[in-house]
């Protein structure tokens, strides 16, 4: 895990890093539509045009999600582990997913990028990490980002109580 230093900024507030993070996935989630739509293509054709096309697409996107990854590291944990009771457990299974997901991911870029590997097979791959990471953002919303996991519930309190 990275140690923030005193030069970082300062750790966001609970909303305003969900705010970040879920306009990250949904800007992640436009690009898997639209990189999944091309592999689909060359699925059906089969004569590269729509991998050429798709091959950088799938490279900018991995350097958005080891950013993504690099920001939930930097930000999201610190704000988890602050809950006393879970928090350890929730930020050392976030940083152990993305440890797996950054393992994944280079070796799909590595493969990219070496000529003569068949298309097939990396295509298929990509596919399914991308369904993962779908279902992945989609969990880690529903788990993670919710008011009371990251801290920021407002408790209310009855007048006169
Ligand atoms: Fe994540
Ligand atoms: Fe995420």
């Amino acid at each position: 895990m990275k140690i923030p230093l005193s030069t970082d900024p300062p750790i966001p507030e609970p909303r305003e890093l969900r705010r970040m993070v879920c306009g990250d996935h949904q800007n992640l989630r436009e690009q898997i539509t639209a990189v999944v739509e091309l592999l689909d293509t060359e699925h059906v054709e089969g004569h590269g045009d729509a991998y050429a096309r798709a091959r950088p697409m799938l490279e900018r996107f991995a350097k958005q999600l080891f950013a993504h990854m690099a920001l939930e590291d930097t930000y999201m944990v610190p704000l988890l582990q602050e809950d006393f009771a879970w928090g350890e457990m929730r930020a050392r299974g976030v940083l152990a997913h993305h440890a797996e997901q950054r393992r994944t991911l280079n070796r799909l870029v590595d493969r990219l990028h070496r000529a003569g590997e068949a298309r097939e097979g990396l295509v298929e791959d990509f596919r399914s990490f991308l369904t993962e990471l779908e279902l992945d953002m989609g969990e880690e919303e529903r788990a993670l980002l919710g008011p009371e996991v990251l801290g920021d519930s407002i408790v209310h309190v009855e007048a006169g109580a």
